[in-house]
């Protein structure tokens, strides 16, 4: 982690240049939830005071419960937290059930568009009952609580009424992202011992159509999977799949075959709710475990805060429900509000890269929740676009996933918000269950770049090593202090990793627990943080996080690598793009069929977003004098930048001319 420090030092010089300041607008600010920075301190404070009150009263207020719980947090054993004790609700009971007796029965919960253009406006009645649906179908193939399902799906309404489905009965799900490989999905599958998949014969994915249920086949094929015994399949493109009799069926004929009364299961606050793979900078993905009532409360919470929900919001995140965006402010959060969602299964394309301003203007979108990299790509190719589509529904817009540069915040400012709307940059993580650090629209002044303050309850913070606040302005770790409802509970499976990846690095000598995010951050003198991204080896790609040991592994599974070294190079446009440093087994050439082969492969293992965008073919790797691969050179060099600091542990200094990575390569 300590070789990072060097290149954190050259963004602070950048960001500590930044001065502009935008106060909330006043309308707004007038009729907001949160409305002005009084009452946000003043949220600060209660929580500050007494957590265990606070998030109590919050939980009571915001959500349904079958049985009150008896106990706010149990921290006895920190890091396993339990949260509302005793309590027994229901997720899907509190994003349905609950809005049926009024008005929402009839409100719009998901308005969908698909790649081709066709609309489906689902209801809140509609939806409660394709979901009870579904859960029936669930169950009829012997699916109850506790068992795990996993969902391989398209944006489609039906990857949301499965997780319904499954929250509604009790079975944990375990959503794969479409664009992973079937090698992917088969070890996320095993490790979740997955009993079923919910998958569809294809998807729309700019312009092509992808083969999901192929995927699902190759995944299983050779009783790789012994677990699953179901595979549910959704029709979608057409394509003409293979069923197996026993195993596979359509949704069509299995939701055809049960009636729509399903009640939903009393599920105790801390059963498990989902799993969701995630990156680390170790080893293969970690299954991220949240549980029931907390999630609930964070994902509600967040998504009624941050965006200032009202009753006739029309929100749209362009996330896939394949990502911990989608899980929570695609569908949680808004459907746990009442809220319109929008879901769109295409993406600037081709075809149509107007796409996403056609539909703001289509739909009358309000609020809009996209990644930093969308508002480059698209400030790259000029305002005409964005200009020609009225978009003057929308008072709120938001980014999420990655850092966002000051030019681009203006740009999204000025040109997509026509210097309107606040700009929400929120920070968070799959292991917080939803937003932690975050403007909010009515209450906080928003600087270009800045993720502003936490939330209230929220204790985050930038330490030093051993966990003592570091000075205003100075780089360090970015750490929450205390527990909050939507912390992950655990990795499944793998509870000392848990311990290792999150609470062991950062060890304050009082002995308490520190949760580390893995990110390096600075704090302004008005207390602003400045997420300035990721201390370990995990890279951002377009929003998109990976792991360079899980590419590296990729990688050398290949019969012409010996060795392989990826880092993160800075990208105008997609944050970070992937560079590896490759070593080939002897006699084997390094040139471009080989080079096509490798991009390949990695695609094949992990899925189209992990191929390196440059290879780099060298004779050795530098590395210390105990073996280990010195990646602060590497990321150096990939970078184009002169080595700098310390290289005595080097050693063998003749490596560093053998290495530059050629532009585009
Ligand atoms: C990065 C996505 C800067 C960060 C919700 C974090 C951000 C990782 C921001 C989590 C932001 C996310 N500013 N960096 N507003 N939001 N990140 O788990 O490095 O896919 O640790 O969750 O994305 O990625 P994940």
């Amino acid at each position: 982690m300590a070789e990072t420090t060097a290149m954190t030092a050259a963004k602070i010089e950048s960001i500590l240049q930044e001065n502009r300041l935008f106060e909330p607008p006043l309308e707004l600010a007038a009729k907001a939830r949160i409305s002005g920075m009084e009452a946000y301190r003043a949220l600060v404070a209660e929580a500050d005071a007494d957590a265990d009150g606070f998030w109590g009263r919050l939980a009571r207020q915001e959500l349904d419960w079958f049985r009150p719980f008896e106990q706010v947090l149990d921290w006895t054993n920190p890091p396993l937290a339990r949260w509302f004790v005793g309590g027994r609700t229901n997720l899907c009971h509190n994003c349905l059930d609950r809005h049926l007796d009024g008005p929402r029965r009839n409100k719009t919960a998901i308005l969908w568009e698909g790649e081709p253009g066709d609309v489906r406006r689902i209801s809140y009645g509609e939806l409660h009952r394709e979901v009870c649906r579904f859960a029936n179908a669930l169950k009829a193939r012997g699916i109850s609580k506790g068992d795990l399902v996993a969902l391989y799906m398209p944006m489609v309404p039906e990857a949301a009424i499965a997780m319904l489905a499954c929250a509604r009965i009790g079975a944990c799900h375990s959503i794969v992202f479409g664009g992973f490989s079937a090698e992917a999905l088969r070890d996320r599958l095993v490790d979740g011992q997955a009993k079923a998949v919910v998958t569809a014969d294809g998807g729309f994915r700019k312009d092509r159509k992808v083969p999901l249920k192929r995927a699902v086949d190759a995944a299983l094929a050779g009783g790789a999977c012994p677990s699953v015994q179901s595979v549910f399949v959704v029709r979608r493109t057409g394509e003409p799949v293979t069923m197996v009799p026993g195993r596979d069926l359509l949704w069509h004929d299995a939701v055809a075959a049960v009636d729509d009364d399903c009640p939903a299961e009393a599920m105790d606050s801390e059963d498990r709710l989902f799993i969701l793979y995630t990156s680390g900078s170790t080893g293969r993905p970690k299954g991220v475990v949240h549980t029931t009532a907390g999630y609930n409360l964070w994902a509600h919470l967040t998504f009624q805060w941050i965006f200032d929900i009202r009753e006739d919001d029309v929100f749209w995140c362009t996330a896939d429900v394949g990502w911990i965006t989608g899980h929570s402010y695609i569908v949680y959060g808004p459907l746990s509000n009442g809220a319109t969602t929008v879901m769109y299964e295409g993406a600037p394309r081709p075809s149509n890269p107007g796409a996403y301003w056609e539909l703001i203007q289509k739909h009358g979108i309000t609020i809009f929740y996209t990644a930093p990299t969308v508002i480059r790509a698209f400030m790259k190719s000029g305002r005409a676009m964005p200009d020609a589509f009225d978009m003057s529904s929308l008072r709120l817009l938001g980014t999420v996933g990655e850092p966002i540069n000051p030019e681009a915040w203006m740009w999204y400012r000025e040109v997509i918000g026509a210097g309107r709307c606040p700009i929400i940059d929120t920070w968070w993580q799959t292991e917080t269950g939803g937003v932690m650090i975050t403007p909010l629209p009515g209450a906080t002044p928003t600087k270009p770049g800045s993720a502003t303050l936490p939330l209230p309850g929220i204790a985050a913070d930038v330490v030093d090593a051993e966990g003592n606040s570091v000075a205003v302005d100075e780089g360090g770790f970015l750490v929450v202090r205390r527990p909050w409802p939507g912390m992950m509970r655990t990795l499944h499976g793998d509870e000392q990793r848990f311990r290792k990846s999150y609470w062991e690095h950062i060890r304050p000598a009082d002995g308490s627990h520190l949760y580390f995010a893995g990110d390096g951050a600075r704090r302004d003198r008005d207390g602003y943080f400045w997420v300035m991204g990721r201390v370990d080896d995990v890279i951002n790609v377009s929003g998109h996080r990976l792991g360079t040991m899980e590419i590296e592994s990729a990688l050398v599974s290949h019969p012409a690598v010996a060795e392989a070294a990826v880092v993160g190079r800075p990208d105008d446009l997609k944050g970070e793009s992937i560079v590896a440093f490759v070593t080939l087994e002897a006699g084997r050439d390094g040139d471009d069929t080989l080079l096509v082969a490798l991009r390949d492969h990695v695609g094949e293992e992990i899925g189209p977003i992990a191929r390196p965008d440059a290879i780099r073919f060298s004779d050795a790797l530098p590395k210390t004098r105990s073996g280990k691969i010195m990646r602060r050179i590497l990321r150096a060099v990939a970078a184009g930048q002169e080595v700098s600091g310390d290289t005595s542990t080097l050693e063998d200094r003749s490596v560093l001319d053998g290495l530059r990575v050629p532009d585009g390569a």
